[in-house]
């Protein structure tokens, strides 16, 4: 790890990684990806020069939405270990200089919580007020036209108390009532518990969804003609009504700001899944750095391949300020590779856009996989578990992205010596980590080379970024001596290297590197690279 610069927080010459632990490494064979199996995998993410880990959630669930319906914030799951083993992989992490984060999940809890077991008991119940309760509408229907994220409305009845119940997600998730005292005060302890324990912070999920408005009205409903026809992980109910009064709403900053004042308190990370793509949107949230420190752009997890909408994308840390995580896969979403047109294709473009983002402020982070080049797995219709998947008839499904991670070409992949949870995904010998290792044109080679330079060159993590070229087909930015530049067309093109000569310190392909380049040189299609200015040598 290169040394931190003492005027910016430790992530910000860090690579993050999100592990979605169920299906990463298991080591006791019952098919679920666990804390054990992940410990033991470290030296893959040391090797790729990983320096943080956001884990997906680890505490009891019934996993109604794999681990997002929590029943326990100061527990783990026991299918994916225990206390002791969170000691252990936070350990064994740093003595490799990997810092962990955990994923807290604020929104709603289960409806196996306690509080809610509580809540639902009676009326008079002081948990009662922890979630949202209304009487039927008139008709007997929901109190209001708010739809859930995976179909359907966000209201369920319920029969013991005869009052609807809000769940934004899985009827199985309800949300919290944030205007409740009390609630805040418990999600300070439990902040405080896992920073005790030693983890780095949080990846706060629904970042942007846990206060509504007042009196929860009801919203505009999107005319049939304007909602989208690409879903993009979420119900045709969730877009068919606007999301004015269900997100984005006053107060939420303030939230961020109290558990920023905890994290502070233990020099820890905050990063928000705040799923606004507008930049100015998320400045409101970033820029004053009274919030959270960081939170994701998702604008390049949402797109297709579009060239000439890239450079604005990358440009949004210029509205927002040096405070966004980069990703272009997660859990919730295809996989670029198969979004950007798959196979050799997908995987040239996302190591494109991997370069691209390599240099951005602050911290560039991975999807587990992304390193290996993997498109979205294959999943039978009868196999998908996501509660999306399950309540659109499979037509919607965040399973691809979720099979299990490829180690060797071997049944279980390496990754089970049971029986996985998800299907393997169809996946190929050169998929696998094993093949990877070993071969120097593989996409976990190109990412290993990619990070080390962006570990070994001080200009790439710290200064401004000052874009030089915009226009597609070639993006160009600047950081310090760096240049980062990528041919988005679809032939080459000359690249202009005014003034000092360069030395190419990373290449997807086409430049060579450790070429030194003068006056200029030629891109070919769809590659990127990093070059150095090289002043020294420059007559
Ligand atoms: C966002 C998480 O990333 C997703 O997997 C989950 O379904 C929802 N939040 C609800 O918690």
């Amino acid at each position: 790890m290169a040394a931190t610069s003492p005027h910016l927080p430790w992530w910000n010459d860090r690579v993050g990684y999100q592990v979605y632990l169920p299906s990463f490494a298991d080591a006791d064979g019952d098919g679920w990806g666990d804390l054990a199996g992940l410990t033991a995998r470290l030296d893959h993410l040391a090797g790729l020069g990983v320096g943080l880990l956001w884990l997906s959630p680890i505490h009891p669930s019934p996993m109604a939405d794999h681990g997002y319906d929590v029943a326990d914030y100061l527990d783990v799951h026991p299918r994916l270990g225990t206390l002791a083993d969170v000691d252990r992989l936070v350990a064994a992490a740093e003595a490799r200089d990997i810092k962990v984060l955990l994923d807290l999940v604020p929104n709603h809890t289960s409806i196996a919580h306690p509080w809610f077991a509580r809540a639902r008991r009676d009326r008079e119940d002081p948990y009662r007020d922890y979630y949202h309760w209304r009487d039927p509408a008139p008709d007997g229907g929901p109190p209001n036209n708010w739809t859930s994220v995976f179909g359907g409305p966000a209201w369920t009845f319920d029969e013991t108390t005869g009052q609807y119940y809000l769940h934004l997600f899985a009827p199985e998730q309800p949300d919290l009532n944030w205007d409740n005292p009390a609630v805040a005060e418990e999600f300070d302890a439990i902040l405080r518990f896992w920073l005790e324990r030693g983890l780095a912070g949080f990846r706060i999920d629904v970042a942007h969804r846990i206060i509504k408005a007042p009196g929860l009205p009801d919203q505009p409903v999107v005319p049939p003609e304007l909602r989208p026809t690409d879903h993009s992980g979420r119900s045709a109910d969730h877009h068919a009504i606007e999301h004015i009064h269900d997100e984005d709403q006053p107060g939420l900053k303030e939230l961020h700001g109290r558990w920023r004042r905890i994290a502070d308190d233990y020099d820890a990370l905050l990063l928000g899944e705040i799923y606004l793509l507008e930049p100015a949107t998320l400045a409101r949230y970033l820029a004053d750095q009274r919030g959270l420190h960081l939170a994701f752009f998702f604008g390049l997890v949402e797109a297709r391949w579009q060239p000439e909408a890239l450079a604005t994308m990358l440009r949004a840390g210029e509205v927002t300020g040096p405070h966004l995580a980069w990703v272009q896969s997660s859990h919730d979403r295809s996989r670029a590779v198969t979004r950007y047109g798959g196979g050799a294709t997908g995987r040239r473009r996302a190591l494109l856009v991997a370069t691209l983002t390599a240099a951005l402020p602050a911290l560039p982070v991975l999807y587990q996989g992304e390193e290996l080049g993997l498109d979205d797995g294959e999943v039978p219709v009868e196999a998908m578990q996501d509660p999306l998947a399950l309540r659109s008839g499979g037509a919607l499904s965040r399973d691809p992205a979720r099979t299990p991670m490829p180690w060797r070409d071997e049944p279980g992949l390496g990754f089970t010596s049971g029986q996985p949870w998800l299907p393997e995904g169809g996946r190929r010998r050169g998929d696998t980590v094993e093949a990877q290792e070993t071969d120097p044109a593989s996409p976990l080679a190109a990412h290993r080379r990619l990070l080390a330079t962006r570990a070994s060159l001080a200009d790439l993590r710290h200064g401004e970024v000052r874009w030089v070229g915009e226009a597609p087909p070639l993006l160009a930015y600047d950081r310090g001596q760096a240049r980062v530049v990528a041919n988005v067309g679809s032939s080459p093109v000359a690249l202009p290297l005014e003034g000092s000569a360069w030395r190419v310190a990373f290449a997807t392909g086409g430049l060579a590197e450790g070429a030194r380049l003068e006056g200029g040189a030629e891109l070919a299609s769809e590659q990127a690279a990093i070059l150095v200015r090289d002043e020294a040598q420059t007559p």
